[in-house]
Order: structure tokens, then sequence, then C-alpha cells
């Protein structure tokens, strides 16, 4: 890894990890990583809608003892925050990977490496550390370590990616579900995004020996996982497997059934399908479906600690974060990766503070206004004869 880079002190949030990763990222290497799909409107609608619900703290209420301990998948972690899955961490940064994975482990927060990480999966899981749960209260707990898998076009090549991660020691693994193919990315395109020499998704096989164009959407969509892969996949691993990228209960029913462990609500942090509702709008019914029989996260436009309050409130167990981890990555390497966390679990704790939650099972729907949705679902329910 490179000399550690200091956070500049003007950067006290995670919108100014942006602002100072712009100042350094490439134009072409920024449209990547800021952009998304078409219009941006989902990626920008998914930001607003966390910030359009509103709090309502409860006062005087006891906060002694007070922590952000929680379970997910049957272990403890120490904080509900977890880096979601972000290709090619290289092009942010010379340590890429390695950084973000020192970071998660220095910071207790889950990490879930992208199949498309520039860097060996064995080597991240190595960064990252053993795994530690909390045991005793004295000790330095971990989050957890999970892999991301894009189901392969043939199939050798997910059951040996599987199979690597099993080796390598990470605890899940996350299908993602909303990507049969890449995104309208108009940003990208504008900018002429491409790969520079010597990053790569190093954990996969070099296109050239595919035997197929990356992008030859027929075949991409002729392999595209179903509910079949689903159950495969589930039957075929001892790792408990979570889907990422659902939005609509009946998808988060029909995932409970074929036997996954949890959920991400994810749109893809709006670069995949544009237009498509914002996650905090689809996080309810979610939860609501299977929330006390699976474990349910959600990621998309979380930048503060009261939105990562907000989608607890709405039923989430945990939250993942996406381009705060590669903008502070881009300017600060390690040290930036680790100053985003903590600022977020800071943040966190002041607003469960000042909504009068000691701890995390104590925030409900109660901390936020009723929205008109609210309104009217409860005068339907207060018309229907019983
Ligand atoms: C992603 N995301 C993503 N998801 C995934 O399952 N596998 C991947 O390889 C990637 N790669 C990736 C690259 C970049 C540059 C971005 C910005 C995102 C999606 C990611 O895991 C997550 O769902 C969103 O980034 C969450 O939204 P925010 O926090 O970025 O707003
Ligand atoms: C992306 C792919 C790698 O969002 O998931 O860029």
């Amino acid at each position: 890894m490179q000399t550690l880079t200091p956070v500049p002190a003007r950067v006290v949030n995670l919108h100014d990890h942006a602002i100072e990763a712009k100042k350094v990222l490439s134009d072409s290497a920024w449209a990547y990583f800021f952009g998304g799909a078409a219009d941006e409107v989902t990626l920008n609608a998914n930001g607003s809608a966390w910030q359009a619900l509103s709090l309502l703290p409860r006062v005087l209420t006891p906060l002694q003892g007070g922590h952000t301990r929680c379970q997910l998948l049957g272990r403890s972690m120490p904080h509900p925050i977890l880096l979601a899955p972000v290709a090619y961490q290289r092009l942010a940064h010379p340590d890429g990977e390695l950084a973000t994975a020192v970071a998660a482990a220095a910071q207790g927060a889950g990490l879930v490496l992208s199949t498309q990480s520039s860097t060996l999966l064995e080597e991240v899981s190595q960064a990252f550390g053993p795994s530690r749960t909390v045991t005793h209260a004295c000790e330095q707990p971990q989050g957890p370590l999970w892999f991301q898998l894009y189901w392969q076009p043939q199939q050798h090549i997910t059951e040996q990616l599987v199979a690597r991660a099993e080796a390598a020691g990470f605890e899940a693994l996350v299908l993602t579900v909303d990507a049969p193919v890449h995104g309208a990315r108009d940003r990208e395109r504008r900018a002429q995004f491409t790969l520079p020499d010597g990053i790569r998704a190093v954990n996969l096989p070099a296109v050239s020996d595919m035997g197929c164009p990356v992008n030859d959407i027929h075949r991409v969509l002729h392999h595209a996982p179903t509910w079949v892969q689903v159950r495969q996949l589930v039957a075929g691993t001892r790792l408990p497997v979570l889907l990422k990228g659902i939005l609509h209960p009946d998808d988060a029913r029909a995932a409970l059934d074929c036997g996954v462990a949890g959920v991400i609500v994810s749109n893809h942090g709006g670069r995949t399908l544009d237009t498509v509702t914002p996650t905090a709008a689809a996080l309810p019914a979610v939860a609501q479906a299977v929330g006390d029989q699976m474990a349910v996260l959600v990621d998309g436009g979380l930048r503060r600690g009261t939105d990562v309050f907000k989608a607890l409130a709405l039923g989430a167990h945990a939250v993942l974060i996406g381009r705060p981890v590669v903008h502070a990555l881009a300017h600060a390497g390690a040290m930036g990766v680790s100053h985003a966390i903590r600022l977020l679990r800071d943040e966190l704790e002041i607003a469960m503070a000042l909504c009068g939650c000691a701890t995390l099972d104590q925030i409900g729907r109660g901390h936020l206004m009723p929205t008109r949705d609210d309104w009217f679902t409860a005068q339907a329910r207060s018309r229907t004869p019983a």
C-alpha cells in the first residue's frame, strides 16, 4: 500500500469527499464512478427520497449505555453500515480494494467485494483479516466480509468464483439481480469512458479467454440468471445467499421461497434502469413482506447519518454505501475511506441521541412523520368493513 494520505480538515461530510474526488479523478473516471443511467432521474431521486422523509424525535428518553451494535445473519456487528460492491477500485486509487478492505476492517464496517474487483479476492480477504465477531465487550469487533456475484455466461466460471470465495473466508454471497445488461450510461459514453491498461476484473478470465465479446447482448441475456439459478446457487454453496437489486415485495417473497437469507433493496445506485423507484420508497413494502423472516438491507443515496436512521426506521436491518467509498478512496486512500465510515457512524449516533434512541432496535416508524401515503392507507383501512 502507498503512504497514507491525511484527509483535509475541510472535509466534514460525505458530500465533501465527493468534492475532493472530483478534483483528483479524470473526467472519464469521474463519469464512471459518479454517473447513473440515462437522465439520472433515479440517481438523483435516491438521495432526495431520504431527505424528503421528516424525522419526528422523542425527547427525555434515557440514553445511557447507548450503542449501535446489531445482528445480521446470526452474527453481531458494531454498527449497521456496510460498503457496497463497487467495481474497479484501482481506477480510483492505486491501493484500490486493498485500501477499502483495510479501512472497513479498522472501522468495523462490513465489506461486499465486487465480482469486478480489480484486486484478487484472496488478497482482499487477507487485507480485511480473519472474521471476528464480538464475543467480549473489550474486543474490537469487525463487520462481515461478503462476495458479490455476477452470474457468468459459463457456469464453471461461476462455480469457480463461489469455491474461491468460500475458500478465502467470505461469509456470504450476494447475487446481483438487477443488472443482466449494462444500463444506458449516457454520462459514461459522453466521457468516452474505457478502462485503462492494467485495470481489469482480475478475478474473471480475460475477455479474450471468454470466447465472446462482453457486450454481445443476446448472449448475455441468454445466460442471465433466473429463479432456477438462484435455487441452484443456494443448493450449491454452504454460504448464505443474498439477492441484491430487489424492489418488489413479491420478488422478496420469491427469494424467501428459494431459501435466500436476505435481500438488498437496491436500484444499483440508479445505474441500470432510469426512472426506477428510489429505494427509500420501495423499502417499506419489502420490509413488511419479509423483514421478520430474512435480512433486509438497503442502498442508494445514503449520505447522512439521518438517512441511515430513516432506513432503519423503515425496516432495514443494515445499509450499504457505494459512491462515497470510492470518492473517499480517490483522494485519500485507506485514510479517506476510514474517515468516511467514521463520519457516517458518528452522524448516526447523533441522530439516534437526538431522536431519543439509545439502541438501534428502538428506532421505528414512529420516528418519521407520517407521509400522505400513510394517511391514505389509514383512511382506506378505517373504511374497510371488518
Ligand atoms: C456499483 N454498483 C455495483 N453493484 C454490484 O452489485 N456490483 C458491482 O460491481 C457494482 N459496481 C459499481 C460501480 C460503481 C462505480 C458504482 C457507483 C456502483 C452498485 C453499488 O453496489 C450500489 O448498489 C450503489 O452504488 C448504491 O448507491 P450509492 O450509495 O452509490 O448512491
Ligand atoms: C457498474 C457495474 C460494474 O455498476 O455493476 O458499473
